[in-house]
């Protein structure tokens, strides 16, 4: 009778025994990056909006501050969004019978909110709050990424949970004095952690119950 595994059968199954392994983790690993890529979370998508609003020209072209048209932002959970009577102020004389801005007139005429599309958008069981992200120094940017150069506006951040609690952990390293919050170009200097430890002082944060989970599961 001869053989039933030939000799080279050894070399496959010793092949075989650390590839199998090799190639569950890498199956693991592409499911954690397909978890983590844009194309899932959302990130970097621009959905589509009833008029084509450009922060890009109104806020670094025209230099009009985020709290003028986000007038809620500082003070409570929600930031708001513009009201159209807010973009007539300038619309009812600038480009006044442009045809890309009929859906803002229409609005104003029958007295209707435009129904803009929402770009993040969490989950109804979290509980999120501007105001006091703002208020300890937690800058727009850090959260919404380069809105003030953005045509159209994307989701820069996939606003998991794990996303949340990696700052919640420790939020030093992105903190940056309150009166930056709203500054774009803001950057932390040479000693922005020390700055960032100070900071945790100054505003009273407390890192050892931010990651309860009743603080955003109420
Ligand atoms: C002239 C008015 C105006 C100004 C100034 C303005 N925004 Fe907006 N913003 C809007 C409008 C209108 C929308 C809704 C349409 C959209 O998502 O692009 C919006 C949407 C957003 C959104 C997405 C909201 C969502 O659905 O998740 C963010 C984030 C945002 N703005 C941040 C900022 C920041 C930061 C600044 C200052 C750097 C700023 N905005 C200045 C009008 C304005
Ligand atoms: C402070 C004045 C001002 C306000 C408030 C304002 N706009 Fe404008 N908007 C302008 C000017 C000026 C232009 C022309 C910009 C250019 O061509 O550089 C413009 C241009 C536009 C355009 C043409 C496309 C573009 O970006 O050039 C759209 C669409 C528009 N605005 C939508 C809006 C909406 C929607 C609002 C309210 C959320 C709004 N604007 C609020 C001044 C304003
Ligand atoms: C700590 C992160 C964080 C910071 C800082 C932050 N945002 Fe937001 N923003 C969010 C999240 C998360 C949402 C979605 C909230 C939801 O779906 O309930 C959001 C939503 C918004 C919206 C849509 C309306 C709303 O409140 O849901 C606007 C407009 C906005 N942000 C503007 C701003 C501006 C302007 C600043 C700076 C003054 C800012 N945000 C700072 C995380 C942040
Ligand atoms: C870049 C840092 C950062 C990110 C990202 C962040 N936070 Fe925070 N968050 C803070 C800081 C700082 C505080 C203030 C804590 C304190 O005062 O002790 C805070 C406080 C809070 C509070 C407490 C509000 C209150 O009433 O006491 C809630 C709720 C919260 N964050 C929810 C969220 C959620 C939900 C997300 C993700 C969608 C998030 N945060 C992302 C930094 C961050
Ligand atoms: C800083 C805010 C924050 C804290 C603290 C937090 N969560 Fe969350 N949680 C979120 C956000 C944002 C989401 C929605 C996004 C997502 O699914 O990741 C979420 C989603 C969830 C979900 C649904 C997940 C899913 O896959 O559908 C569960 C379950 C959950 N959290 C449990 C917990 C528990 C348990 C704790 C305490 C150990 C906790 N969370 C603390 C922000 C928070």
């Amino acid at each position: 009778m001869g053989q039933i595994f030939p000799p080279s059968a050894n070399t496959l199954f010793r092949a075989a025994v650390v590839l199998t392994p090799l190639a569950l983790l890498g199956a693991a690993y592409l499911a954690y990056l397909w978890t983590w890529s844009d194309f899932v979370t959302g990130a970097n998508r621009i959905p589509a909006q009833p008029v084509p609003f450009s922060h890009k020209h109104h806020v670094s072209g025209l230099g009009i501050d985020c709290r003028y048209c986000h007038a809620a932002v500082e003070k409570s959970a929600f930031a708001d969004l513009p009201s159209t009577h807010t973009c007539m102020t300038c619309h009812s004389q600038i480009w006044n019978q442009a045809a890309i801005l009929e859906p803002v007139r229409e609005s104003f005429r029958a007295d209707k909110p435009i129904p803009w599309v929402r770009v993040n958008d969490l989950p109804g069981y979290v509980y999120f709050n501007h105001a006091i992200h703002v208020n300890k120094g937690v800058g727009c940017a850090v959260c919404h990424g380069p809105v003030d150069r953005m045509p159209m506006t994307w989701k820069s951040r996939s606003l998991y949970m794990k996303w949340c609690l990696d700052c919640h952990r420790d939020p030093a390293p992105f903190l940056r004095p309150r009166e930056e919050v709203f500054n774009m170009e803001w950057k932390p200097g040479a000693d922005g952690l020390a700055q960032g430890r100070e900071l945790m002082q100054r505003y009273h944060i407390h890192a050892e119950r931010m990651t309860d989970c009743t603080l955003c599961h109420r």
